[in-house]
């Protein structure tokens, strides 16, 4: 619960019933917020519902696939009619596309699938969810990126991000220029927007190469979707600080 609030505080994040996303939904479910827990697949939405459940969070799932127009409008509906509202929303599915990505072979399909679910799909999500969130008293939005996003960083020499898939590297600076956009056209309303990066997390995403635990990969989206209305906006998040655009 926000501060002042006093009814829960109403969150969705996509890509909920696994990975960074499910202990970001039981993160924030832990503090007594009102989880919806946005996946496409039935049975693993209902999964990680029962369990999130089963841990005295107050979840209930949200029909969502991120690339499709009629899922989001539908999620957006279920969300006003079940929950009466949204304060938090959190982007955080996403996929790779698969690896290896170099630019020389890269297949368009692949590209075009990668941009559609961690570009557009963010955007589709956020608009559909926006008419909610203006209506919050303290509106925040997560967009999970990823420090490989940063063209700072990504031209920095001394710096090795080992073999990142190129569509889904360059998918995070897209996403990157969008969120600095968002901020930009919302500054006159009270909605925190912030970009997360969770650290190289063991999850399906890289194989569980990753040496964080998803617990871990969490914390930061949380941090965000927790900050005090004086908070910061437009800004580029890990747990040790900013990340250089
Ligand atoms: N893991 C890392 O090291 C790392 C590092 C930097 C940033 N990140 C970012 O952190 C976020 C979470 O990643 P993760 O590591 O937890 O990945 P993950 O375990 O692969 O989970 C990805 C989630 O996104 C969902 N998803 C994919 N496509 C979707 C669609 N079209 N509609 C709805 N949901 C969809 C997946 O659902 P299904 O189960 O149905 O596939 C799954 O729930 C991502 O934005 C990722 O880019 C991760």
């Amino acid at each position: 619960m926000i501060d002042g609030m006093s009814e829960p505080t109403i969150a969705l994040v996509t890509g909920a019933n696994k990975g960074i996303g499910y202990e970001i939904a039981a993160g924030l479910g832990a503090l007594g917020w009102r989880i919806g827990v946005g996946a496409r697949d039935e049975q693993r939405r209902e999964t990680a519902v029962e369990k999130l459940r089963a841990a005295g969070i107050d979840a209930f799932g949200v029909p969502l696939d991120v690339t499709d127009d009629e899922s989001v409008s539908a999620a957006a509906e279920l969300i006003a009619d079940h929950a009466g509202g949204l304060d938090v929303l959190v982007n955080n599915a996403a996929i790779t596309g698969g690896s290896p990505q170099i630019p020389t072979t890269l297949a368009s399909a692949t590209v075009r699938a990668v941009v559609e679910t961690n570009v557009i799909g963010v955007i589709r999500v956020t608009n559909a969810m926006l008419p909610m969130l203006r209506a919050s008293a303290s509106p925040r939005i997560v967009n999970m990126s990823s420090s490989v996003g940063s063209l700072a960083l990504q031209t920095t020499p001394d710096i090795d991000m080992g073999p990142v898939p190129t569509a889904y590297l360059a998918s995070k600076t897209f996403l990157n220029a969008v969120t600095i956009q968002y901020v930009k056209e919302l500054s006159d309303t009270n909605i925190l927007i912030n970009s997360g990066c969770p650290g190289f997390t063991a999850t399906d995403l890289n194989g569980f190469r990753g040496v964080r635990t998803p617990q871990q990969g969490a914390a930061i989206a949380i941090h965000l979707a927790t900050l005090p209305d004086d908070g910061p906006t437009g800004g580029f998040f890990d747990d040790a600080g900013t990340v250089p655009w």
